[in-house]
């Protein structure tokens, strides 16, 4: 999809879809007066005949429109004083009905509606994403015969955003150069989240990290077991153990800073398909646990984004990846490892092992002397029950880092919400017979999951995401969010220009 900033002369466009804005009460924008009048007062006897309202979300097709040459009309509410949370919902309605008409050029008149809170760069951002969003689909396993029964390809593949004032112009393609990179980001940790788990695999996922190495001038490095074993990484070998997959330590660069500044590193849980191992889970929707690599798939997103933004900044993205399942060589309930720290764990559920492999690989990203850390990860469904899906839980112990990813968070749409680390919860990781134990108790087990992370982070600024609940949709149209990609190229972005 292509989209740019222009300012074609509305009536005279030659496009399969006009999209213009339509408020309650106020006035209407200036491009929907002007269509308006064109169209000898359709707009305001649709609104008249209650087809149409301005009420923020609601849309209306029109087909041929008489007075125009567009081939279709799109009205979308857009209520009297939009807040950002009203245009978000406009321009996914816009966004929705667009793909699902057969156009495939269209003009977009969305970016000249005021909106508190949402520069024009922001707006720009924002209809961009929409559009690039609600164009993708995830057909590649269907046959083609049911590739045609499944849901239609969106056929858009060039739309025009309105410009204008030339001192808006700049900023408002700043934003749909970001949503481009964020869209890619998005769609590819959903493409690696929505495949399964026979296919998505450990050595798969070194072998995309690689391909986009090449495509994205990335500098890729993967660790086999040997390697592994070799640096001391008892904790993540001891959850690969119980599998046939060989784990994989991940390793992409992107190097656009200079070679002294320290780097942002993103450490990604990239757990290919959990079955909880010995400590098994209940077959229930047991599927889902293909998307226990979610996290690893939004640092490739994140990646992939920065590349493409050229981001003047260090990024380093670590990724272990691991599948987690019953066998006779897997981990055992009492058994005890030793972490590339050389600290001693003691198991006392398989199915915890999502704190193990990131542990050696949060100890791994000591040597990158980062400015920073996130780690991101499916880790508990105690994090689903305490903040439901609209947030990602949030685990720092750095004020000043927690409000930066907070905000960052607001600004991509794509919230998190903070949650405490005290060392007042550390005693629930005791163990008579280890360093601590990898499981804290039925109480605040998201917490104690961070807890158990935050051992092993001592030397950094680090700050855990808990996406369990924000990583995919389960039910009948089940598939991975991309999240939170938004959020972390976003907090690149911001790095980058500090
Ligand atoms: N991958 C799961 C967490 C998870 C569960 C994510 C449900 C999304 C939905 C993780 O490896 C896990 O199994 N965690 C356990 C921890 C427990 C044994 C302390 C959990 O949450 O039940
Ligand atoms: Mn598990
Ligand atoms: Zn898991």
């Amino acid at each position: 999809m292509k989209i740019q900033l222009s300012s074609p002369d509305l009536l005279d466009a030659r496009t399969d879809c006009l999209v213009v804005g339509v408020r309650e009460n106020a006035q209407q924008p200036q491009s929907t007066r002007k269509i308006d009048k064109a169209t000898k007062g359709l707009i305001g006897s649709l609104m008249r005949s209650g087809d149409i309202d301005g009420r923020p979300g609601s849309a209306l097709m029109v087909p041929s429109p008489a007075g125009i040459e567009a081939k279709r009309l799109l009205l979308v509410g857009v209520g009297d004083k939009p807040d950002v949370d009203d245009f978000a919902n406009a321009t996914r309605a816009a966004a929705r009905q667009l793909c699902s008409s057969r156009s495939v050029s269209a003009v977009v008149a969305l970016t000249e509606i005021a909106v508190s809170g949402a520069d024009p760069r922001a707006r720009a951002r924002m209809l961009s994403q929409a559009i690039e969003e609600a164009g993708y689909r995830f057909n590649q396993l269907k046959s083609a015969k049911g590739k045609e029964a499944a849901r239609r390809e969106c056929t858009v593949k060039r739309v025009t955003l309105l410009g204008g004032s030339t001192k808006n112009d700049a900023s408002m393609r700043k934003g749909i150069q970001e949503a481009r990179a964020i869209a890619h980001g998005v769609s590819l940790a959903k493409d690696l989240g929505n495949l399964p788990g026979n296919i998505c695999t450990p050595s798969y996922l070194a072998n995309q990290a690689k391909k986009l190495g090449k495509s994205h001038k990335l500098k890729v490095n993967v660790l086999d077991e040997a390697k592994m074993k070799a640096l001391g990484m008892g904790a993540l070998l001891s959850v690969s153990r119980g599998s046939r997959e060989p784990a994989r330590l991940i390793i992409m660069e992107h190097q656009g800073g200079s070679r002294s500044d320290p780097p942002v590193v993103l450490v990604g849980k990239g757990l290919t398909f959990d079955a909880g191992g010995i400590s098994l889970k209940p077959a229930g929707a047991m599927d889902e646990m293909k998307y226990d690599m979610c996290g690893g798939a939004s640092v490739f997103g994140a990646m992939v984004a920065a590349a493409e933004l050229n981001l003047k900044l260090n990024v380093i993205g670590i990724v272990p990846s691991s599948e987690n399942l019953p066998d006779g060589a897997a981990n055992k309930p009492g058994d005890i490892v030793t972490s590339m720290a050389g600290k001693t764990i003691e198991i006392l559920n398989t199915d915890a092992e999502g704190r193990l492999i990131l542990c050696d690989a949060l100890t791994y990203a000591e040597r990158y002397k980062p400015a920073a850390v996130i780690d991101i990860a499916t880790l508990t469904g105690a994090c689903v029950v305490a903040l439901g899906h609209p947030a990602t839980g949030l685990f720092t112990p750095d004020d000043d880092f927690a409000d930066e990813l907070i905000a960052c968070g607001e600004t991509a749409r794509d919230r998190a919400w903070r949650m405490p680390i005290w060392d007042e919860y550390q005693k629930q990781l005791d163990s008579p017979f280890a360093d601590m134990a990898n499981i804290g108790g039925r109480t605040a087990g998201a917490v104690t999951a961070a807890c158990f992370l935050a051992r092993f982070t001592k030397n950094m600024t680090w700050a855990h995401l808990d996406i369990a609940g924000t990583a995919w949709h389960s039910g009948a149209n089940k598939g991975a969010t991309g999240r939170p990609v938004p959020m972390l190229v976003r907090f690149l972005i911001n790095r980058a220009q500090a």
